[in-house]
């Protein structure tokens, strides 16, 4: 059907390459780029020992607008899905504009310079795909991306009117090491160690890291301590959901994991700022990235399984109810079929199936959009088909 490219080959350009490589009829001609040649000759290695797919590679530093657009313009791809990092979304959306290429990505754009992420920068170019008559679809991973289509398939069929929604991500993985993030350590630790926010009536209100917990009695798992954070699709969601009164975010950590970060953070090793060492500057967040595991190189290590949802309450035919959308994941599970733990791999499927949603056209409409603002049908088809099968619970009314 047609040519992508993926930018990125970290633990989620991995999973989006086998992915798509399944499914030839669809992705006919597949492009991994990105940094390192070590680590894009192994994906596509793999992905041919497994599915017989041969995948081309290139180098590109996708920072570089120039050259990214002459790569483009070269390749002629429908789509590009970007799985590099949340600082690479300017610059590749600037390049598919200037190429005319449709694109998609998994997380919101974040300043290097400023651990702050907003939809702000991304949603100013809705005019410029707009009249380009291309689509950019923003975060299409798993939270965002599955839990945003999970609201959408919950006020389309499940209610008439959406009142609180509360975002549940645990991770019951144990991968035997003392502290490991579970997608990049940068990105993942700037997240946790930011202040807690969350939306209620309209406002947002502002929390200190890690103090607000619960403890939630999830399927698959059982009873679980879950921490607020604050994550970029209540962004979205507090605006395209209407009549919402509260909307919260909540992830899973250990008490050891917790302790680590916080002795991490407080001898300064989680900073942005960047220090003097031996003449040269260093950011300590990046140095604790090049001594921490390689989430990619988790997969095979860790056992135990996942579940994300949306705890969401309010009525239909006036009636109240509470129904928990869900997906529960297999760590092992995942890694058999595409070397990869689960946590790269359920956001790696969701954007194999965006992707399939523009390609097949499905999801037409020029601009840019998040997850929740097209028709949440065909996903929630694909997400069964394609390994991340979904559940709809009713949880009795306290
Ligand atoms: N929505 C969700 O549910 C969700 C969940 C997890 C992660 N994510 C997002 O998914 C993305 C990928 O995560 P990951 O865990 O796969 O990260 P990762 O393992 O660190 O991989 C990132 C990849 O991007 C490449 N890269 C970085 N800068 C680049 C540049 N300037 N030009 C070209 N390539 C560049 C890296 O190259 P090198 O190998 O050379 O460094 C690496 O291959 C991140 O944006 C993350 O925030 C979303």
């Amino acid at each position: 059907m047609a040519k992508i490219i993926i930018i990125g080959a970290g633990g989620v350009g991995n999973v989006v390459s086998h992915k798509c490589a399944k499914l030839p009829e669809i992705f006919t001609d597949i492009v991994l780029a990105s940094r390192t040649l070590s680590k894009y000759e192994a994906i596509a290695k793999d992905v041919l020992n497994k599915t017989g797919i041969t995948i081309r590679t290139a180098v590109i530093d996708a920072d570089d607008v120039a050259t990214t657009t002459q790569f483009l313009q070269a390749e002629s791809p429908k789509l590009l899905i970007n799985v590099a990092l949340p600082y690479q979304d300017l610059a590749l959306m600037n390049a598919c504009l200037n190429a005319g290429v449709n694109y998609l990505d998994t997380a919101n754009y974040e300043p290097p310079e400023e651990a702050k992420f907003e939809y702000k920068w991304q949603w100013a170019y809705q005019n410029r795909f707009k009249d380009a008559g291309l689509i950019a679809l923003l975060g299409c991973g798993f939270d965002p991306g599955v839990t945003n289509v999970f609201c959408a398939y919950a006020q389309k069929h499940l209610f008439d009117q959406i009142e609180t929604i509360d975002i549940l991500d645990a991770n019951a993985g144990d991968h035997g090491y003392h502290f490991a993030t579970n997608f990049n350590p940068e990105i993942n630790i700037r997240e946790i160690t930011a202040k807690g926010r969350y939306w209620e009536e309209g406002h947002w209100k502002e929390v200190e890291p890690m103090s607000v917990h619960q403890v939630y009695d999830f399927p698959v798992l059982g009873k679980q301590d879950v921490y607020l954070l604050y994550h970029e699709e209540m962004e979205s969601l507090c605006k395209n959901i209407p009549g919402l009164k509260r909307i919260r975010f909540w992830m899973t950590f250990s008490k050891k994991y917790l302790s680590y970060l916080k002795v991490l953070e407080n001898v300064g090793m989680t900073s942005i700022d960047a220090i003097n060492f031996k003449g040269q500057k260093i950011q300590p967040i990046e140095f604790l990235k090049a001594v921490l595991p390689n989430p990619a190189s988790l997969g095979a290590r860790t056992k135990g399984k996942t579940c994300i949802g949306c705890d969401i309450t309010g009525s239909k035919g006036g009636e109240k109810k509470r129904i928990l959308i869900y997906n529960s994941c297999d760590h092992q599970e995942c890694y058999k079929e595409v070397s990869s733990q689960a946590i790269s791999y359920t956001t790696g499927v969701p954007a194999m199936i965006g992707a399939q949603m523009v390609l097949k056209g499905l999801w037409k409409d020029p601009g840019v959009w998040n997850m929740e603002q097209h028709d949440p049908d065909p996903f929630m088809q694909e997400l069964m088909q394609h390994g991340l099968p979904w559940q709809a619970a009713e949880i009795p009314l306290e």
